[in-house]
């Protein structure tokens, strides 16, 4: 297991381009399913969730070959329908692939994602809503076991605005007969992206990005040759590095229009952005003002954001509250945060930052993806040195950060675990 090493202190400076993002990417080459035939990707990022969700797709039968930002997937020789625990347990976003199984093959059989570290991450809203549109749904051994002579389509209120949930739904009723209106769906710009894809493939949705998404089910879809959009939290993280380190950072290859709340937040704190359609420069100023943050579905301030945030008010002048509405765990990193000087206090779901000179550099751990994240923003802002480890889970979202950041100029590398004596 690799640990990255950060000497703190140094100020970002220069340019970067965000890649493709993580949570577009996953239920698009899980759509793939939907139909046989060869698809292109471009703009993929290359991280260990996408390779899970990969080795996922050929397990099933499909043809995935991967190069130069590309994937290339042919599901002509789709013949399996079971998604297995082995593969679940390790990207429970592999869920992605009930609905386009059940809509294709009439059955699915995919293991239960169980939890993970930020909470207990039920599927019930799924479940619900594919049952509404016509599925047999037994839970079995840990499995899903869905079936079905033919999906019909639905109305489908989500009690929460789930963006799995609602990509799920959105491409199990591309194929069923009618049409589906989904209710307080969720508004993500990658549902938005996925639905985009959707209609390119034949499909016929429209409303994504509103809380009413209406699918008119059709007979066929077809393969495409389309591009991933770019990671809205990779380009936050980079703002907030920015911001951080008293920096001066020009982020390319992002969208702006993505990124409203944490411009806003971002801004609040007393950094400078700048925008143009797709690019922005953040650059950090003086003293960094404390602020509330409650994260909220989009187009609110967003959970994957919560961490990095936290970091950024751990040296801001003053009290500043997190409210984290979406998680019931979300605050893991907190631990790894106190032990390098952050003063924080943890009341149910809201975190109190009594904002410090400094953190200083210590041995921290890695917890979760976003958590990882926000250790390496800590180092970056500490004196004296801060080794991270278990960055697997870095590199489940992150594709190369520790480069990204080193290119900016952070005192910043990437070494083997060393064996302890
Ligand atoms: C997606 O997770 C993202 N993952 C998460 O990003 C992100 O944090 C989350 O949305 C919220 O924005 C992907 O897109 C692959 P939800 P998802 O269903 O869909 C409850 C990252 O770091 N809920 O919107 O699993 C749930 O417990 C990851 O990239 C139910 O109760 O999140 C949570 O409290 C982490 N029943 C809330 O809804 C359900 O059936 C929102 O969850 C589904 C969800």
């Amino acid at each position: 297991m690799d640990e990255i090493i950060i000497k703190g202190g140094k100020a970002l400076s220069g340019e970067v381009t965000v890649g493709g993002a993580k949570n577009a990417a996953l239920p698009i080459l899980a759509a793939t399913l939907l139909t046989g035939g060869k698809f292109r990707f471009q703009n993929v990022p290359d991280l260990r969730d996408i390779d899970s969700i990969k080795e996922l797709l050929a397990t099933m039968g499909a043809d995935v070959q991967t190069g130069d930002g590309e994937v290339h997937i042919d599901t002509a020789g789709l013949n399996h329908y079971e998604a297995p625990y082995e593969q679940v347990r390790k990207m429970r976003a592999s869920i992605l692939v009930l609905g386009p199984l059940l809509a294709r093959m009439k059955k699915a059989k995919v293991s239960l994602p169980g939890g993970c570290a930020i909470g207990a991450r039920p599927i019930d809203l799924h479940l619900n809503g594919l049952e509404l549109l016509g599925a047999d749904i037994a839970l079995e051994h840990g499995y899903v076991e869905a079936a079905c002579d033919q999906l019909t389509g639905a109305e489908i209120y989500f009690d929460i605005p789930t963006v799995t949930g609602t990509e799920n739904l959105m491409m199990a009723a591309t194929l069923a007969i009618g049409t589906t209106v989904l209710r307080n769906a969720a508004r993500e710009p990658e549902i938005i992206a996925l639905a985009d894809v959707l209609n390119q493939m034949g499909a016929d949705i429209s409303g994504a990005g509103t809380a009413v998404i209406t699918i008119k089910g059709v007979k066929h879809l077809f393969p495409v040759d389309t591009a991933i959009i770019p990671d809205r939290i990779e380009a936050g993280t980079l703002m907030v590095a920015a911001a951080l380190t008293r920096g001066n950072v020009h982020i390319k290859d992002c969208d702006p229009l993505h990124l409203k709340a944490i411009v806003h937040k971002l801004e609040k704190t007393g950094a400078t952005v700048t925008a143009d359609a797709t690019s922005l420069t953040v650059k950090g100023n003086g003293p960094i003002n404390s602020i509330d943050i409650k994260t909220m579905p989009y187009p609110g301030f967003p959970t994957d954001m919560q961490a990095q945030f936290m970091v950024l008010l751990s040296v801001a002048k003053g009290f500043s509250v997190i409210s984290e509405t979406i998680f019931e765990n979300r605050f893991i990193h907190v631990s790894e945060l106190r032990r390098m000087g952050a003063d924080i206090t943890i009341s149910g779901s809201h975190a109190m930052i009594k904002g410090v000179k400094s953190l200083s550099g210590a041995p921290v751990m890695a917890t979760d993806l976003r958590a990882s994240a926000s250790l390496i923003l800590a180092g970056l802002a500490a004196s004296g040195t801060t080794t991270v480890s278990r960055v697997y889970h870095l590199d489940r979202g992150y594709e190369f950060l520790e480069k990204k950041l080193a290119l900016l100029g952070a005192a910043i590398k990437r070494v083997p675990a060393q064996t302890k004596p």
